[in-house]
């Protein structure tokens, strides 16, 4: 029989139905104390940092950016490969989204590629710790200094990855983090912004405390639409659910990749959830998934160690690379593979699921203008899988994945090793 591994598998606290119920008994499924409880632990995590609880992440960075009250034409510095959500808010707070290309090996911006996309305009720069592992932030910091730029950290992948020791969210004037199903910290959907000037903080939390609390049946639903996430990528129902359609659509030469994602296009008007408050209840399961952060962070770390023990000495095959003084927290496990599609669809039809690329190369989006040839970086990582290693897995699903991806490259045609130069 054929097992069958998700490419996603949340982080969830075994909890949860007490937690939610606890809650609900006492009627703060929407408001209660534990929004602030969250707020004061988020901080301490952040080095004391104001934390204001949001309802996206992208919700926190815009409060973020009209915070700053940036002149409206300012241009922002993104890496091309991110999330198109992010630049997109960026200019629907008023400012122009200009990227600068990313280091092939680490996913993530340098510093150098930022001083170059640097014009009289900009204002501010969004360092973005790519699959959970930090920007050299201390190059970043010296030239945002240099020029007196905003730093914004997009920490929606790296909650919990560290920089010189210290963590991320910690080095720039502001940062975000997401709480959305998958990511290092799930509370079903939220973000956190985390923001170091106490005049700008209160801009946020002033602007955050604004909105209209959701509705019940908007947080009921949230809920409940994680918990089928949940149950839809545990591997004994995996394997007879989303599995299933997506080999057929292999077999029809069909990606239902697209489905899975939200469709790119301009945020105006924003959706209206954006704009509504976090929720007591999402609160509650954030606040307890803080207390096992580390734990999971650990296990994932490990799962980590062993893929590159696993994959590293497969010819074409390029494992990813944490730079010194840095740790990586594998929200993504991202390694090059040679004829990465081949290597999807073979991996498929072992029962293993791989994701493509979850972020986007910006350059390449009519949304943002015209396609340019300015990030070879970013482009050069369309050749990578995002391989499953996460918690829940056993050490037994572990070796069944790292087998697929090595049998589907060694079935290939022999392939030149992907070719990307280290970081500076
Ligand atoms: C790199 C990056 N930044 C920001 C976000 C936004 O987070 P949220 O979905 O909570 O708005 C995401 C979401 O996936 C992301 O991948």
């Amino acid at each position: 029989m054929v097992t069958a591994i998700s490419r996603y598998g949340p982080r969830v606290i075994p909890n949860t139905m007490q937690v939610i119920e606890e809650v609900d008994a006492r009627g703060q499924l929407i408001e209660g104390p534990h929004i602030e409880a969250f707020e004061a632990a988020f901080a301490e995590r952040v080095g004391g940092r104001r934390a204001i609880a949001t309802s996206y992440g992208r919700t926190a960075f815009f409060y973020i950016l009209e915070a700053f009250g940036f002149p409206p034409g300012g241009e922002i510095i993104f890496p091309a490969l991110t999330f198109w959500v992010m630049p997109e808010m960026a200019r629907q707070a008023g400012l122009t989204p200009v990227f600068a290309d990313v280091d092939p090996v680490t996913f993530n911006v340098t510093a150098s590629a930022i001083e170059r996309a640097m014009t009289p305009k900009t204002v501010a720069v969004v360092p973005t710790h790519l699959w959970g592992l930090p920007c050299d932030m201390n190059e970043i910091a010296a030239v945002a200094a240099r020029h007196g730029l905003v730093v914004i950290e997009d920490c929606a992948h790296a909650l919990g990855a560290t920089y010189d020791g210290s963590p991320v969210g910690t080095f720039g004037d502001a940062a975000i983090f997401s709480l959305q199903t998958f990511k290092p910290l799930n509370a079903y959907g939220g973000g956190v912004a985390v923001v170091r000037d106490h005049n700008v903080a209160q801009r946020v939390a002033a602007r955050a405390s604004q909105q209209p609390a959701p509705g019940i049946d908007r947080v009921k639903h949230r809920l409940w639409h994680g918990r089928v996430m949940r149950l839809a990528t545990r591997p004994d129902i995996f394997r007879w659910t989303l599995f299933p359609v997506m080999y057929a659509c292999t077999r029809l030469h069909w990606s239902i990749d697209m489905y899975f994602w939200e469709k790119i296009r301009p945020l105006n008007p924003m959706p209206e959830d954006y704009g509504e408050r976090f929720s007591n209840v999402q609160a509650a399961i954030a606040l307890e998934g803080l207390g096992k952060l580390d734990a999971w962070t650990a296990r994932r770390q490990l799962h980590a160690r062993r893929m590159n023990v696993l994959l590293d000495e497969v010819p074409g095959i390029r494992v990813p690379s944490v730079p010194p003084r840095r740790t990586h927290v594998y929200y993504q496990y991202c390694a090059y593979v040679p004829s990465r599609d081949a290597v999807v669809e073979a991996c498929l039809h072992r029962g293993i699921d791989l994701e493509t690329l979850h972020v986007d190369v910006c350059t390449d989006l009519e949304l943002f203008g015209p396609a340019r040839d300015a990030a070879p970086g970013a482009r050069h990582t369309t050749a990578t899988v995002q391989i499953p290693i996460y918690e829940s897995l056993s050490d037994e699903q572990l070796e069944c994945v790292a087998g697929a991806v090595r049998d589907a490259v060694l079935a290939l045609r022999p392939q030149p090793a992907a070719a990307v130069s280290e970081p500076s």
